[in-house]
């Protein structure tokens, strides 16, 4: 007999049941919006950029090949990302829909997943293209400091810890990552012009892209991502 999904009892009454993209450069506020939007429908946060850290931490093949590239601000190979992106999507607990952060980030990427994704038999992706200008990236990353127990993500200008260098939800240790030192942000920023930005022509050709001003508070940008999620249920 088959096995039925484990579906949470106490899902949300307004199901996602698609993939949510977050599309934008390094410290527009992808996972902090991701990561909420993900919690408000109860279905998991996907993040490459925390799925290659945790590769890195447990010192697998994946995240030795990952490290230097990473250190440098660069991409990491699509073959690498796309093999753990499809094994991950696989889970049950995708079956409900999913939010993507950092990912796709080329168009390789955005062209294999849009495949994998009838396959699975999701409807089209919902795309949200955080815009934000350059001095304020750069603000925002050097500021930037994350839990090491809960991944909460803090930021010494505008959403500082209640104790210096401690999480307010578990106590955990603020740390900074290693590429949001002032010298990697130009090769990512590069990186995210190169690669990463002609995806917003490519989604806006489908039909699929919503802009947000991502220069407003956590706040304010959520009630935009919130508008755009509205729009896209009587669109597509
Ligand atoms: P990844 O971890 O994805 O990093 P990123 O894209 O550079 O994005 P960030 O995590 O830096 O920023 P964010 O937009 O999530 O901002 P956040 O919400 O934290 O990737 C790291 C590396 O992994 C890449 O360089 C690459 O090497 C590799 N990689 C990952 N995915 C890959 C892929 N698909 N293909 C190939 N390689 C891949 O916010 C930033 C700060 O701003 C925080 O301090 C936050 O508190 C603050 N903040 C957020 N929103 C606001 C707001 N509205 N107002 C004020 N402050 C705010």
């Amino acid at each position: 007999m088959a096995t039925s999904p484990v579906v949470p009892e106490n899902r949300p009454p307004e199901e996602l049941n698609r993939a949510v993209i977050f599309l934008g450069p390094p410290g527009a506020g992808k996972g902090t919006q991701a990561k909420q939007l993900a919690a408000k429908f109860m279905v998991p946060h996907l993040s490459t950029g925390d799925m290659l850290r945790e590769n890195i931490a447990q010192g697998t093949p994946l995240g030795a090949r990952a490290k230097p590239i990473m250190d440098r601000g660069e991409l990491v190979p699509d073959s690498l990302v796309l093999k753990m992106v499809a094994g991950r999507i696989e889970r049950p607990d995708c079956w409900h829909g999913f939010v993507f952060d950092g990912f796709p980030r080329t168009v390789a990427q955005a062209q294999y997943l849009g495949e994998l994704l009838k396959q699975h038999g999701f409807r089209r992706p919902l795309v949200i293209h955080l815009m934000v200008d350059t001095a304020l990236i750069l603000r925002r990353i050097t500021g930037r400091r994350v839990c090491n127990v809960g991944g909460e993500i803090y930021n010494l200008y505008d959403r500082p810890p209640k104790v210096a260098g401690r999480c307010d939800n578990d106590g955990g240790e603020l740390l900074q990552r290693p590429d949001d030192r002032e010298e990697i942000v130009a090769p990512r920023l590069h990186a995210y012009e190169k690669q990463t930005s002609p995806l917003v022509a490519y989604y806006k050709r489908l039909g699929l892209l919503h802009d947000v001003d991502a220069s407003k508070s956590v706040e304010d940008v959520k009630q935009q991502i919130d508008k755009a999620l509205l729009v896209a249920r009587t669109r597509h």
